[in-house]
């Protein structure tokens, strides 16, 4: 069954008005503050919608958060069935600190086709649309993948542009990158966006890898469904409480490698608005009683892949 195409609009406009309400806290040094208002204006649009909806990635365990926590029912719930992951700052040093790249993103899928993702990290790849299944994967050493993409692309492993978080679990993998001379796009934070700088040439970037958050992985990779790209994940967990979460959640094989369509299946609707300007969407902008916002919404069965830039006041 689809997703109503109204609800594309309808998810804009619940991930603006968080970005605007977060975008006050640019510069201000406050993560939490940015956070507690995105959370606290998205959960009342979602609650407004005619929808029957349950978080299952959100800000945490009821116990540890008070909004928008995993298992959360949102909506009037007079409408479709459907599981919602939500990211309502997503880049939370970008907003406090007023640098590029703060998001507000959530992603809706019909019931039981999102992914509950487990609150620990994540081994991520993305690469493009048109790129052959079995190019490349996370069992492949990144020798492999790299040959293999940049055969694949017809460029030089030179020509190759390669994104991943700048961390110092990343260092293997930047040493060889810096020995093959492939081109690095190191982010800072964010790394929903950078996974999504594989969608278009225009990013610059052949390939997303590395290790970040799983709930980050899961709304990356509902939109990259929608545009057709490749993408898997691999759950890491360190900890024994992680461990025990994920048998709770019913994950037999810890070690198990996620194709995209394990994570995200189905319809589904991504819609991720700009709080500060970044690569991806420009950030909030307010002029007197009215601000501007840039929106990159995904729809799967429409294949619609789009950014919105609207106008709108502010009430
Ligand atoms: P927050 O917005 O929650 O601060 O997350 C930012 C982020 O950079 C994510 O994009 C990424 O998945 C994760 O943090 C990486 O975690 P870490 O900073 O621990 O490497």
């Amino acid at each position: 069954m689809a997703l109503e195409k109204s609800l594309i609009e309808k998810m804009r406009v619940v991930t603006s008005k968080a970005a605007l309400a977060a975008s006050k806290f640019k510069g201000l040094n406050d993560k939490m503050g940015a956070d507690k208002a995105a959370v606290d204006i998205m959960r009342t649009e979602l609650n407004q919608i005619d929808i029957d909806g349950r978080v299952v990635i959100g800000e945490g365990e009821l116990d540890e958060a008070p909004m928008l926590y995993i298992g959360e029912k949102l909506g009037t719930k007079n409408g479709v069935k459907i599981d919602i992951a939500v990211d309502p700052v997503e880049g939370t040093n970008f907003v406090a600190k007023n640098l590029p790249g703060g998001i507000s993103v959530l992603a809706i899928a019909e019931k039981n086709n999102l992914f509950h993702a487990p609150e620990t990290y994540m081994d991520k790849i993305a690469v493009g649309k048109f790129i052959e299944k079995g190019t490349v994967d996370l069992d492949f050493s990144l020798e492999t993948n790299l040959k293999n993409l940049a055969d694949a692309l017809n460029k030089q492993l030179s020509d190759l542009t390669v994104c991943l978080l700048d961390r110092d679990r990343h260092k293997k993998i930047i040493d060889t990158l810096d020995n093959l001379k492939v081109k690095k796009k190191l982010i800072t934070d964010g790394d929903v966006s950078g996974a999504l700088y594989v969608t278009d040439n225009k990013f610059g970037v052949d390939m997303f890898i590395g290790i970040g958050g799983g709930p980050e992985g899961v709304l990356a990779a509902s939109a990259l469904d929608a545009n057709n790209c490749f993408f898997q994940g691999r759950f890491i967990f360190n900890e024994d409480q992680d461990i025990n979460r994920a048998k709770e959640m019913g994950i037999k094989d810890l070690n198990k490698k996620y194709q995209l369509n394990e994570i995200i299946s189905g319809d589904s609707i991504f819609s991720a608005t700009g709080i500060t300007d970044g690569d991806l969407v420009k950030g909030i902008e307010i002029k007197g009683k009215e601000y501007f916002s840039e929106t990159l919404v995904t729809h799967k069965n429409s294949n619609t892949f789009e950014i919105i830039t609207k106008k709108e006041e502010i009430i």
